[in-house]
């Protein structure tokens, strides 16, 4: 079956983001001009995907403005003659055709996932964490769904990660079928470095086939007192295949203070209109910075 459809989940909290996240979502936050979210939804998009489930939540009423039409803006460019604004701006309606549902409570990556089920029915689709950006050449949602199309089965993308960071992540392990795709057997949400088994994280892509309603139905609330997508789809794995793929691309992660920071500065780098005096400046401040106050 083709995946027409993405889901993308966009209702926590945002709490490693604070002050920032107090009134407005993590998914809002800008890498340069463009917020989070519309990077993920162009992920979607340059994947083929036309139709995008968001699941919302309080305080997240930003996202469905950002992508509306704001005909007052529109009019204002229109009469300044800033076409090139206006249309940049009018795109941003068009790109999909984006469904809201709201999580009620905040229990977990799993329970919000479960809120997509009348949406997606009995077809997979694709699952981009609504606050990881990954920058790659082929879109990794394509590069998922080109493992789904082999082998007809969940697939979840995997990055390798440094041991002292696999409690940070869902965590697998399995049986390697090539390079980069491996049949998975065991996963652990933010395991401790002795019981993780290997660092392979989840890397916030996935695609999901029906089947994970029930297995989400049959699994208890895991780490945190939440319902977790990896404990769901560990049970999932003992009836059926599950896939994952290493991916090629560099991810961020939004919701982390550091790496928005760091993911800011190297796109900046790649735009074309910042690049050489963003550079500069950079050059400039780690000369007079020269390590003081580290
Ligand atoms: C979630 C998933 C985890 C995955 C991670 C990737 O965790 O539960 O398995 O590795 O996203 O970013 P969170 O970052 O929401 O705690």
């Amino acid at each position: 079956m083709m995946i027409k459809k993405a889901v993308i989940p966009a209702a926590g909290l945002g709490t490693r983001f604070l002050p920032a996240t107090k009134a407005q979502p993590k998914e809002m936050l800008p890498i340069i001009d463009t917020p989070t979210i519309q990077y993920v939804v162009q992920e979607a998009v340059d994947a083929g995907i036309e139709d995008i489930l968001i699941i919302s939540g309080r305080n997240k009423r930003a996202m469905e403005d950002h992508f509306d039409r704001n005909t007052e803006l529109e009019d204002r460019l229109t009469k300044e003659e800033k076409e090139t604004l206006f249309n940049e701006i009018r795109h941003i309606a068009d790109m999909a055709n984006i469904h809201y549902v709201r999580q009620k409570e905040i229990s977990g990556l799993g329970d919000a996932i479960y809120y997509a089920r009348f949406h997606t029915g009995n077809e997979p689709f694709a699952v981009l964490l609504g606050d990881t950006i990954i920058n790659s050449v082929i879109p990794v949602t394509q590069q998922l769904i080109d493992v789904y199309d082999q082998y007809q089965s969940t697939v979840v993308a995997v990055e390798v990660v440094p041991k002292d960071k696999v409690s940070r992540y869902g965590i697998v392990g399995g049986d390697k079928l090539s390079d980069h795709i491996m049949e998975v057997n065991t996963f652990i949400e933010k395991p401790s470095i002795k019981e993780a088994p290997s660092n392979l994280a989840i890397a916030g892509r996935y695609i999901l086939t029906p089947e994970i309603y029930k297995a989400l139905e049959q699994t208890p609330k895991g780490k945190n007192n939440e319902l977790q997508l990896t404990d769901a789809l560990l049970n999932l794995s003992r009836k059926e295949k599950v896939m994952s793929v290493t991916i090629e691309g560099k991810r961020y992660d939004i919701g982390n203070k550091l790496d928005y920071l760091k993911t800011t500065v190297e796109y900046a780098l790649r735009r074309k209109e910042f690049a050489k005096p963003f550079y500069e400046f950079l050059q400039q401040i780690v000369k007079e910075t020269d390590g003081k106050n580290l």
